[in-house]
């Protein structure tokens, strides 16, 4: 019966303990957002912006990460948050992987001893060497260029979330941009003004409601319009 109940116990301590594991109370994300981005860009590609005060968040994390000497490869991860737990409470200029140029750039970083704990140090760091990896970053840079070399009425539209409602050959919320292109097919001003103000009642495929979009310039309703009427 004793040892019934001690072993019941011990289970319980266990159970217990486990899920009180410190970096499970903290999000690494909105901690990192939080504490590091009023000085570093947390951008991936990084926005590479002209008043940086610090080295983007991805160089940093990329950087600290090659840099650390582990025992062997399988510690690199361990060695690296270890770095940034030190490094952000006592930075220093020996300790900074930072070439000298860099250093005299930005200066040294100031502590955050006073605002940041270990267990939310360690769960900033663990986000920060999973997320900002070489991997992801070439991941980044390839949808970004995808991105850049869409035409530039895609990217209006992607912006609006137009396609949030449209397809370019089947109806979705609104109808698709083929039938719309052959609705205006003569007429891009009416098809401007059309976006502009929104509609109702036009199409009966569709029972929804066509936002206006009076904030767009006339400029991006010129380009959006010449995109949806060359679509095919
Ligand atoms: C007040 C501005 C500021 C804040 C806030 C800040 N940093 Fe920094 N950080 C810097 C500057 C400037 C440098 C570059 C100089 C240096 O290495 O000390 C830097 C460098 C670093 C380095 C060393 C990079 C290397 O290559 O050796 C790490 C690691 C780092 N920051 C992590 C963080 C983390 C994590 C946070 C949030 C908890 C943070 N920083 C918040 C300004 C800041
Ligand atoms: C919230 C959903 C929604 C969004 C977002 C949306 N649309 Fe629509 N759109 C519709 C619906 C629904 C209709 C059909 C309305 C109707 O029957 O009059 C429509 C109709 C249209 C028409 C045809 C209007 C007419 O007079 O025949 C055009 C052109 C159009 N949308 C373009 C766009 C563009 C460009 C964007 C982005 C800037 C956009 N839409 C964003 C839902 C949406």
């Amino acid at each position: 019966m004793i040892l019934k109940y001690t072993l019941l116990i011990t289970a319980l301590i266990f159970t217990a303990c486990s899920n009180n594991e410190p970096t499970k109370k903290h999000d690494g994300k909105k901690l990192l957002e939080q504490k590091c981005a009023s000085c570093h860009d947390l951008n991936m590609p990084p926005l590479l912006l002209e008043n940086e005060v610090a080295p983007p968040m991805m160089s940093v994390s990329i950087h600290v990460f090659d840099f650390v000497k582990p025992k062997d490869e399988s510690g690199r991860i361990y060695e690296a948050v270890e770095f940034v737990v030190d490094y952000i409470k006592e930075p220093s200029f020996e300790k900074s992987f930072c070439d000298k140029g860099t250093l005299e750039k930005y200066g040294l970083m100031p502590s955050l001893k006073e605002s940041v704990t270990d267990d939310e140090a360690k769960a900033i760091a663990k986000y920060m060497f999973n997320n900002y990896t070489q991997k992801r970053l070439s991941e980044a840079m390839e949808a970004k260029m995808k991105y850049d070399a869409l035409p530039e009425g895609e990217k209006i539209a992607l912006k609006n979330n137009c396609l949030g409602c449209h397809r370019v050959d089947k109806d979705l919320v609104g109808p698709s941009f083929i039938k719309i292109q052959n609705k205006f097919a003569t007429s891009q001003n009416a098809l401007k003004q059309s976006i502009k103000h929104g509609s109702k009642g036009e199409w009966e495929s569709s029972r929804a409601v066509m936002p206006a979009f009076g904030q767009l310039t006339n400029e991006e309703l010129e380009t959006l319009a010449k995109w949806i009427l060359t679509l095919h």
